[in-house]
């Protein structure tokens, strides 16, 4: 299986790439590559629109094409990005915005037409708000919704991994987080290989 790991904070040994690392282990024997996306130059959409008819984006190459290349091949995505402002990282967003037509398409009527059916993803989302207000508030769920709803149109499914209460972590993720990253590693590589 092929599974492309985004981190999507720019603090790479932070909560989200310290669990995105164990992400990186458990899915030792399969072909895995992680992409700090902090460190890719992506120049913002233009919003020309010319890629709903191209299927490719018509700026200037840069690592916004290299990485829609990566994500059309993932079996697996895991997404990691830290909650700023209720939401995915600028970085993650400016990605998704430049990648629009490896997620869907269009019908004549403009609407959505998945084009990921069949693959998995996993997101990952942190934030300081602790246990339960990082959900009721929507700050971590936040996060993690917007993400989810770009891989829902895409025909993902999803499982997710929420962590509040960093601000006293020091950058190590929980045990317990660990833990289930690990299963749900696991999880979606089972059944990738089952289905496949
Ligand atoms: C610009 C910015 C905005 C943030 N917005 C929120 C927020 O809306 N809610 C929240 O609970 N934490 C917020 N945070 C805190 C981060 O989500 C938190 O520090 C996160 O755990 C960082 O993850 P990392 O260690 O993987 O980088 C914000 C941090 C920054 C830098």
């Amino acid at each position: 299986m092929n599974v492309l790991i985004l981190n999507g904070s720019p603090r790479r040994n932070g909560i989200v790439g310290s669990l995105l690392k164990e992400a990186e282990q458990s899915a030792c024997g399969h072909v895995v590559e992680r992409i700090d996306l902090y460190d890719c130059q992506i120049v913002s959409c233009s919003g020309c629109m010319a890629c709903r008819t191209s299927g490719r984006c018509s700026l200037p190459e840069d690592d916004g094409h290299r990485l829609a290349e990566r994500i059309a091949t993932a079996d697996l995505l895991v997404i990691g990005t830290p909650t700023y402002w209720g939401n995915m990282s600028a970085k993650l967003k400016c990605l998704f915005d430049r990648t629009v037509p490896v997620f869907m398409g269009e019908n004549r009527m403009g609407i959505p037409q998945p084009r990921r059916k069949g693959c998995r993803a996993i997101v990952v989302t942190t934030c300081t708000t602790p246990w339960p207000f990082n959900i009721l508030f929507r700050q971590s769920s936040g996060a993690a919704k917007r993400v989810k709803e770009v891989l829902r149109t895409a025909g993902y499914r999803m499982r997710s991994l929420q962590v509040g209460g960093t601000k006293p972590m020091h950058g190590q993720a929980p045990e317990q987080a660990i833990r289930k990253m690990r299963r749900l590693v696991k999880k979606s590589l089972k059944k990738e290989t089952n289905n496949g």
